[in-house]
């Protein structure tokens, strides 16, 4: 529960990418596209592409597993609640976040959450906010994402932008300056359009016919998402009480290496102060910002006590944002 000295943060964390990589040149012997083309628009050079047999399910899991590895089996213990944020969960139910809890042998509520590529941070704030108000102790949040099964590989404006990954982590209340500072979260509906892939429905309300692939609006997204990604962390920023100068490392959705450098311009920060892995992985959804901070953690450019900004956006239109001072955690 969070008290005067007491609030929700991150202690553990763990992440994994499927060994298939899938590179520029291999989709050039697919499709009508380039890898100067794709490196120049988007900074992709290579994605992690799910097994045939693997699904988000198995994704979570291995991102569990490496949580385990990282922290030790005890991880786990007293973990209460699981949320798996997906846009491509196993089944519509059950819940990709019961596989999980049954998965382990967890005593622990289980819920997915949809929230486009924005999900994990989405994660992180429902994670916050039931630890902060007692009613879990321990969340396990994950994001975990298959969307190259459901792109369409005939669609060259898509089908080169996304891989596939999960992370995992542990929130849970943690002594200050540690844990969550702010929390910025957000949605558009009316840019649903923009972004989407059918299920049960076969047009959005205001009409969008859905089909069983991904389609996205580049353009439109773009402009979203240089918008949102200035707005969201100015917001997180302030409600932190700090100023960018505070910020040590930036850590943002893994979409197009365009939109993050347009994101750190206007945040007057250093490249070395911005984890990018978009070449590494693509647009992983959200597996994106975990996986980025896996990255940080393994080159040692995140250690506690450094106090990081993240921000993401995706399908919904949704957004979201945090400041929060890394570390805390029983070690
Ligand atoms: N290879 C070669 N040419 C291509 C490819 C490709 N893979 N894809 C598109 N093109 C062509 C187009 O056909 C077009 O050709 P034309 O001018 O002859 O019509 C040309 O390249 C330019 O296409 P644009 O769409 O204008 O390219 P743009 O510079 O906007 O870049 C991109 C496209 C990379 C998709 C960009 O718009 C973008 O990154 N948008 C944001 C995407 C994003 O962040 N998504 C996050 C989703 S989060 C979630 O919840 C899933």
């Amino acid at each position: 529960m969070s008290t005067a000295t007491t609030r929700a943060g991150i202690t553990a964390l763990g992440a994994y990418a499927p060994e298939r990589v899938v590179t520029n040149e291999d989709l050039e012997r697919l499709m009508d596209t380039s890898d100067e083309w794709i490196t120049t628009r988007t900074g992709i050079r290579r994605r992690h592409v799910s097994a045939d047999d693997e699904f988000t399910s198995d994704l979570a899991f291995r991102a569990v597993d490496d949580l385990i590895r990282r922290h030790g089996a005890g991880v786990l213990d007293g973990v209460d609640l699981v949320i798996v944020a997906t846009n491509t969960p196993d089944a519509l139910f059950p819940a990709t976040a019961a596989l999980v809890q049954d998965h382990y042998g967890l005593k622990a509520a289980a819920f997915d959450l949809l929230a486009g590529c924005t999900g994990w941070v989405y994660a992180l704030a429902a994670a916050k906010a039931f630890v902060e108000s007692g009613q879990s102790r321990r969340v396990l949040a994950i994001g975990a994402e298959a969307l190259t099964k459901v792109l369409d590989w005939n669609d060259r404006a898509t089908a080169v932008l996304f891989g596939d990954g999960a992370g995992a982590s542990i929130v849970e209340a943690v002594e200050m300056p540690f844990g969550f500072a702010s929390m910025v979260i957000g949605a558009d509906g009316s840019g649903g359009k923009h972004l989407h892939k059918g299920s049960l429905g076969r047009c959005l309300p205001d009409g969008t016919p859905l089909g069983e692939h991904l389609y996205m609006n580049g353009r439109e997204v773009f402009k979203f998402a240089v918008r949102v990604m200035d707005t969201a962390t100015v917001q997180a920023i302030a409600e932190a009480g700090l100023t960018n100068d505070d910020i040590s490392l930036f850590v943002p959705h893994q979409a197009n290496l365009r939109i993050i450098d347009a994101a750190r311009e206007r945040l007057r920060l250093p490249p070395e102060r911005v984890v990018v892995t978009v070449d590494e992985y693509g647009n992983s959804s959200t597996a994106s910002v975990p996986l980025a901070l896996a990255h940080a953690l393994d080159t040692g450019r995140l250690v506690d006590g450094d106090t990081i900004l993240l921000v993401s956006f995706g399908a919904g239109l949704t957004w979201a944002s945090s400041v929060l001072t890394w570390g805390g955690g029983r070690g």
